[in-house]
């Protein structure tokens, strides 16, 4: 049973503060620290998810700290949380949605509620004796009904940064190259590095040393000024390292179209100086669907509150692409039905801390599964060093992950996790 939780400030990525949680629980008499987690952060957030709280104190750590959510760890979830079994990860995250008791955690902050859910669904693995995504699968499904096989699921790496997470004047946010799904995990990874390492060549001839600079995901940062362009000189990599563009290796983007959308106007600035309605913007992602037909996925196309033009992009791309879905719905099960309904997408995006719990969660993926999405388990622009979404996304049975480039410790951790993973699944036939 769970004794304490206690939490601390600790740094993300990008140097920021966030908040990280140690589950002590009693084992056979002793009080023991069983596991600890964090949460991370991200850049362009979508306007409907959790609240993370930050203390506000311009003089330290820009407004950034977060000692009061942990404060709302040490004083608020560990109490009522000491005395709980540690194995039912539905229960427990239940039962800190009640403590908040807002949709967006708004009283103890996000943060503090997604950091102490993955440490608790760490700690309940561990003294368990199985791996984490045992544990998640058994909450996933229900305790008898998990299945005898999972499968490792195919990476969409971020190999060039623009938008909010890079400084160049790319307004498309990511580019991603997609392994084709026909290859154990270890030799998907291995393309994608191949391409990455060969990219940062390219970038480096075409537009010098700096090119090679990283953004917030690892991906190069080059001084590009179109997505034309991206394309191009990612496709020359895929071609240069020897595979097939589209066959061996697709391509996927991430807009993050909010961040270049102007309401008032009800314009996006695609590039630089030129300005699209919603119409001309999803004939240009048709357009360009037409001319790279690698392409096989294109996240947040349109502004999380254009709603007519997703449904128009999913009619004119939707049987071609997946049509991703990350700052609309920010995992939120509520928006999630009501995009099922209203036909916004065919795919979902996944990130925990854009709604709180694991639990939460697993309903949002059970709502896409069940009407025949695609779900992408996603990590944040600003992360730590844990590697729990390796483990949900196996768990969970998810096709896909989002994790950024093969460089960075934060980056990397996930997809080493995932090569251990794969292990395990072959020693005990589980694949
Ligand atoms: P974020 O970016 O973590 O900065 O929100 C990731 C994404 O948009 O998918
Ligand atoms: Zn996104």
């Amino acid at each position: 049973v769970i004794e304490k939780l206690v939490a601390r400030q600790i740094l993300d990525s990008r140097g920021n503060p966030t908040v990280e949680v140690d589950v002590y629980a009693k084992v056979n008499g002793q009080v023991k620290l069983i596991a600890r987690s964090s949460a991370p952060s991200g850049a362009s957030t979508g306007s409907n998810e959790a609240l993370e709280l930050r203390d506000g104190d311009k003089g330290v750590y820009g407004g950034k700290g977060v000692l009061t959510a942990c404060k709302n760890v040490n004083e608020i979830l560990s109490p009522q949380l000491k005395g709980k079994e540690l194995f039912d990860q539905n229960v427990l995250d239940e039962l800190m949605c009640k403590i908040d008791g807002t949709e967006l955690k708004t009283k103890i902050g996000g943060n503090a509620i997604t950091a102490t859910s993955f440490a608790l669904a760490e700690a309940a693995a561990i003294l368990n004796d199985e791996p984490l995504f045992l544990h998640v699968a058994k909450n996933f499904y229900g305790k008898d009904k998990i299945p005898k096989k999972f499968a490792l699921p195919v990476p969409m790496v971020n190999i060039l940064n623009g938008g909010k997470h890079a400084g160049g004047k790319l307004k498309i946010q990511e580019f991603m190259i997609v392994p084709s799904r026909n290859v154990p995990f270890k030799e998907r990874l291995r393309r994608v590095v191949a391409v990455y390492h060969t990219l940062g060549g390219l970038v480096v001839k075409k537009y010098g040393v700096s090119a090679k600079n990283l953004g917030d995901e690892g991906g190069f940062a080059p001084l590009i000024d179109t997505p034309d362009e991206a394309l191009n000189i990612i496709e020359e990599a895929i071609t240069t390292a020897g595979f097939k563009v589209g066959e061996d290796i697709g391509l996927a983007l991430d807009s993050a179209s909010s961040e270049f959308y102007d309401s008032e106007k009800k314009l996006y600035e695609i590039t630089e100086g030129k300005f699209l309605t919603s119409e001309e913007l999803v004939d240009y992602y048709v357009e360009l669907v037409k001319n790279h037909p690698g392409i096989m996925s294109i996240e947040d196309g349109l502004d999380e509150k254009d709603y007519a033009g997703w449904i128009n992009m999913t009619q004119k791309l939707g049987d071609k692409i997946m049509i991703v879905q990350d700052d609309i719905t920010t995992s939120n099960p509520r928006l999630i039905k009501q995009g099922i309904e209203e036909k916004w997408a065919n795919a979902l995006l996944l990130k925990i801390n854009q709604i709180g719990t694991m639990k939460e969660g697993y309903e949002a993926v059970r709502l896409i599964h069940g009407n025949n999405g695609s779900v992408v388990v996603s990590h944040r622009s600003g992360e730590t060093t844990n590697s729990v979404i390796s483990d949900l996304v196996v768990g969970i049975g998810a096709g896909y992950i989002k994790t950024g480039a093969p460089a960075r410790g934060e980056r990397t951790a996930k997809y080493n996790r995932l090569l251990q993973i794969e292990e395990y699944l072959e020693e005990h036939g589980m694949l």
